[in-house]
């Protein structure tokens, strides 16, 4: 058993209540704080050590970690593309200054290690979209892209000049069933499953043949905490790693389901996450995460689809359903 104590700020989103499990799996329950803005998670009460925290109050903040002898943070609070878009000077201000808030107080109480996840969205209308590389245009048009590649600055700038060993990831979209995510573009990959689920129809906001790289969530909890745990002479990006798994479109998870449900029917209706997801790669090219600490994904989309099924057929979904 490691002694680390860790800290999660965000613990209650679509990656933060699957991490917390993860992260109680490998260090003990009474060595994982789960923080969330939100005072009750109810799938997650009774099951974590929670304390409340809105991350934009450094001294709470501050706090927390000197009361639990924190020793490693993961700052997952953000607001995502499609939300951002609707109140950009609130996103900008929960992305930015937190991640502020979080690097300057583990710089501050010598925290050992630091995880901030970054997202396809760092890239933009000049980026290479078809398996984009780990250095290119970036240019990102959301207001949640820009806060995330300043995002990534930071981080290399802590561990240039300050030493902090900070982690990051850039996440494709995260398909899960346990907890819903919140507003990202991506996340018609999630409502799909669930309407496929409940045997409704599916309404899509994106276009059938809009291309974007995924990864379900199993393999996004391995890619952290394969990150988190690599050597830090390994960890050679300092900014934030590309990681994926596959590349699909929302027709071709439609195919994946119907050979489940033969009767799945999707219309497609885009709305203005059309443009956000125009502006983002169709795949990544993830070969440097691969060389440098050996990431490798388990999930394509016929497996996924599989488990996504299974697992949300036995959920009562009337009750979780809420996007
Ligand atoms: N899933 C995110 C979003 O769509 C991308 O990182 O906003």
């Amino acid at each position: 058993m490691q002694t680390d104590n860790i800290l999660l700020i965000g613990a209650f989103g679509q990656i933060g209540t699957e991490l917390t499990e993860a992260l109680q799996g490998i260090y003990g329950d009474a060595h994982v704080i789960a923080s969330d803005i939100r005072r009750t998670a109810p799938e997650q009460a009774g099951k974590v050590h929670f304390e409340q925290l809105n991350v934009l109050d450094a001294k709470r903040l501050g706090e927390l970690i000197d009361k639990h002898k924190i020793t490693q943070i993961y700052h997952l609070a953000a607001v995502l593309s499609a939300s951002g878009e609707q109140d950009p000077m609130f996103a900008w201000q929960l992305n930015m200054d937190g991640t502020i808030n979080v690097l300057e107080a583990a710089r501050e109480k010598g925290i050992k290690k630091v995880y901030f996840p970054s997202s396809i969205a760092v890239f933009g209308k000049d980026t290479p979209r078809h398996n984009t590389p780990q250095n290119t245009f970036m240019n990102p048009s959301t207001i949640y892209g820009i806060s995330k590649l300043a995002g990534e600055r930071w981080c290399e700038y802590y561990f240039n000049r300050y030493g902090l060993d900070v982690r990051s990831l850039r996440y494709p979209g995260i398909i899960s069933y346990k907890t819903p995510p919140g507003g990202g573009t991506t996340d018609y990959a999630v409502d799909i499953y669930y309407k496929a689920a409940m045997r409704k129809n599916f309404e899509c906001f994106l276009k059938e043949d809009t291309y974007l790289p995924m990864m379900y969530m199993p393999d996004a909890i391995k890619a952290t905490l394969d990150l988190m745990h690599a050597e830090a002479g390994k960890v050679k990006i300092r900014n934030s790693y590309n990681v994926s798994a596959m590349s699909f479109s929302p027709k071709e998870v439609a195919v994946a389901i119907r050979k489940h449900q033969p009767n799945f029917k999707v219309s497609y209706k885009p709305d203005f996450r059309q443009q956000i997801a125009d502006s983002w790669p169709t795949s990544f090219d993830d070969s440097v995460a691969r060389a440098d600490w050996g990431w490798k994904p388990t999930y394509d989309l016929e497996a996924m689809t599989a488990d996504m099924l299974t697992n949300l057929a036995e959920m009562a979904l009337e009750e979780v359903y809420d996007f």
